[in-house]
């Protein structure tokens, strides 16, 4: 694939999804990663799901950063993110039956680890949120998280007396006293520790070779001329500052958490890339303004396999939301946007783009990143002609039909950004580079 001029002044670039996640970062990770040195996951955990298809063959990883697809390229788990030993090795282990190389992986020895009773009490929260909801009706909701123990493992490290790092899972010692401590603020007997602690070490045998301090090495990267490539895991909206609060994650999934992830000041980052889907998709609850509940929305959910990667859920499906891709642009710092999922609406005989919400208070053309308030809110629309036939084939913008090109202007024309990549297609090759 040619260099496209996205890249040709940048080094450091990060991909970011725009919307509530499985905007197609991973395709956009894959199909630019050639041209870096390393590939830097720095937030989320094992609740991110990546799918990339190569030659055909489907991949679907959650934790390893795509980058590792590429022989040589260094794939970075960095500090910032929740890592649960069991999901990396099941990952890599499946690396390795399709005979990809994992020897670029590196793991940091300050990324915090999912605990089995992360997962349980995940678990538990949720089971008793729906419970609630349904005997109270006044509103209490559960989350609708996907049950890795993402929510729990950020929560003890900010708690810090019981929380387990990676380097931790390479001194026994030390892990059996902070999972006693983990097991006794839970009121659990500290017995329980025994087999957690062995499974765990087991699990930091295999990986030792992989665990670093990734900080000084990404600054060293940076020192010796070296492309980093960050991927964000979630997306914008589920930011845990900047997302639609309380339904999003437990991390930093914008641009924003790039340094607290990482270690790395964010003046080392030259390019950001902003992915979004040509409509809106989400998983468990929280606010959509756009969503729609008509045969357009199951057309849509068909065709573009919207469907977790990480849970297999139905995903919600709603039309463009502009407003709120306005504000991923705004808050990530976008400098140009990678348009997925394009040839999904063809065949539908108009499109709606979300141009403001109607208020209590007035319309406005500002998001409201707070669930109750932008749960009242009610999308105006503005309706452009759809486009027919497949797309798939299509390799440049003027070749796409006339519904296309105007949706991708005005998706420019509001956002204030150029949109670089467009796919039409779920494959390296089925994508149009500006
Ligand atoms: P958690 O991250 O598992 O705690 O889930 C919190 C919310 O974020 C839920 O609504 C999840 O469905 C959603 N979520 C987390 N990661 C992703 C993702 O990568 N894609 C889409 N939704 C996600």
């Amino acid at each position: 694939m040619e260099r496209s001029r996205t890249t040709t002044r940048a080094h450091n670039t990060a991909v970011v999804g725009m919307q509530w996640g499985d905007e197609g970062k991973g395709k956009i990770v894959d199909l630019i990663a050639g041209r870096y040195d390393a590939v830097v996951r720095y937030n989320g955990g094992a609740n991110a799901g990546h799918s990339v298809v190569v030659d055909g063959q489907r991949f679907a990883l959650h934790l390893i950063p795509s980058g590792i697809l590429y022989p040589g390229k260094l794939a970075i788990i960095a500090n910032g993110v929740v890592v649960d030993p069991d999901a990396l090795l099941r990952e890599i282990d499946a690396l390795h039956e399709r005979r990809i190389d994992t020897s670029g992986l590196v793991l940091s020895s300050r990324a915090h680890v999912v605990m089995p009773y992360h997962k349980q009490e995940d678990e538990a929260r949720e089971a008793l949120l729906v419970e609630r909801a349904a005997s109270t009706h006044n509103g209490s909701r559960a989350i609708g998280t996907t049950k890795r123990g993402i929510g729990p493992c950020y929560a003890e490290k900010a708690q810090r007396a019981g929380a387990v790092r990676v380097a931790d899972l390479l001194r026994p010692d030390l892990l059996r006293e902070r999972v006693s401590i983990a097991l006794a603020l839970r009121g659990r007997d500290e017995a329980d520790a025994d087999d957690i602690v062995e499974s765990m070490t087991a699990a930091g045998r295999r990986l030792a070779p992989s665990i670093r301090d990734t900080t000084y090495l990404l600054h060293e990267l940076v020192q010796n001329g070296k492309a980093l490539l960050f991927e964000g895991g979630n997306a914008t909206l589920l930011d845990v500052e900047h997302g639609t609060f309380p339904y999003v994650t437990s991390s930093l999934a914008s641009s924003l958490g790039i340094a607290p992830g990482t270690g790395l000041p964010p003046r080392h980052l030259n390019e950001l890339i902003g992915v979004m889907k040509a409509y809106c998709t989400r998983v468990g609850a929280g606010p959509m303004p756009t969503e729609i509940h008509s045969q357009e929305a199951a057309y849509i959910r068909e065709r573009g396999r919207e469907y977790g990667t990480t849970t297999g859920r139905p995903r919600r499906v709603g039309w463009l939301d502009l407003v709120a891709l306005r504000y991923s642009v705004m808050v990530n710092g976008v400098t140009s946007l990678a348009l997925t999922m394009i040839d999904v609406l063809a065949g539908l005989p108009e499109i709606r783009l979300c141009t403001a919400y109607r208020t209590p208070a007035g319309t406005t053309d500002r998001f409201i990143p707070d669930a109750h308030d932008l749960e009242s809110v009610a999308p105006v629309f503005e309706t452009i002609p759809g486009y027919e036939g497949d797309l798939t084939t299509v390799r440049t913008r003027a070749d796409l039909p006339d519904g296309a090109r105007t949706l991708i202007d005005r998706i420019e024309q509001f956002s204030g950004v150029p949109v670089r990549i467009m796919s039409v297609g779920p494959g390296r090759e089925q994508t149009i580079l500006e």
